[in-house]
């Protein structure tokens, strides 16, 4: 869908996309501590960064809980709404560096596609409640499904749903970023840390370098 921003944003957006457990909480930190060298820099994450947000994670999140596929991708695009509009937007305006775990795209691959709720009708949904905002840079970082690190402790309601599931959502996540590829990065999340550091850092736009 065409970028329509209103006014003029003066930050950075960026967003991290991958499957359940590919680094990228790791990779996004270490971006941000370069960035925060030259710039203010926000993290933040999806579900969540907002008191709200915050309280619709723990909803959606929970593993003892059942609900429609519907009332999952509104509740993403619910929390999403608020992070927008009390968070990400505000930091973009001020001139912040805003990099969020995860974004629309996710909803996208998990509901639209994983789900099966069709990428069309949660990406209307999303657009309204995101009043048209799309990140600067997405970055993607991909492993083949079942070669994701293992990560010890819970795991949440969506991680429980399979191998299955989770190859739909990289699928997903592919054709996203061949579908707009002015604006993602598909880095291979399979070499050391140190390395996939070096390609996030190349990807990021020249002048906030
Ligand atoms: P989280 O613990 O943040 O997982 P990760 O470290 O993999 O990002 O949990 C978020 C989970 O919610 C993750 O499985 C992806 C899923 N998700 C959606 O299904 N739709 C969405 O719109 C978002 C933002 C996340």
């Amino acid at each position: 869908m065409a970028r329509e921003r209103v006014g003029a944003v003066k930050g950075l957006f960026v967003a991290f996309e991958g499957v359940d457990r590919s680094g990228k909480t790791t990779q996004l930190q270490l971006l941000a501590q370069r960035l925060s060298e030259k710039h203010e820099v926000l993290l933040t994450r999806e579900p969540g960064g907002t008191p709200v947000a915050e309280a619709i994670r723990v909803l959606l999140l929970a593993d003892d809980v059942q609900m429609s596929a519907r009332c999952e991708a509104l509740l993403f695009a619910a929390a999403r709404a608020d992070h927008v509009e009390r968070t990400i937007r505000p930091a973009l305006e001020r001139g912040a560096v805003v990099i969020s775990d995860r974004f629309v795209d996710s909803s996208l691959a998990y509901q639209g596609v994983a789900r099966g709720l069709g990428v069309d009708d949660v990406e209307r949904i999303n657009h309204w409640a995101t009043d048209a905002l799309e990140p600067d840079l997405t970055i993607m970082l991909d492993l083949p499904i079942g070669t994701s690190s293992q990560r010890d402790g819970e795991v949440d309601r969506m991680e429980n749903e399979g191998e299955l599931f989770q190859a739909r959502v990289r699928r997903g996540l592919l054709d996203l970023a061949g579908r707009a590829a002015h604006r993602y990065a598909v880095i291979d999340a399979s070499p050391s840390v140190d390395e996939v550091a070096d390609l996030v850092w190349a990807a990021v736009p020249e002048p906030w370098r």
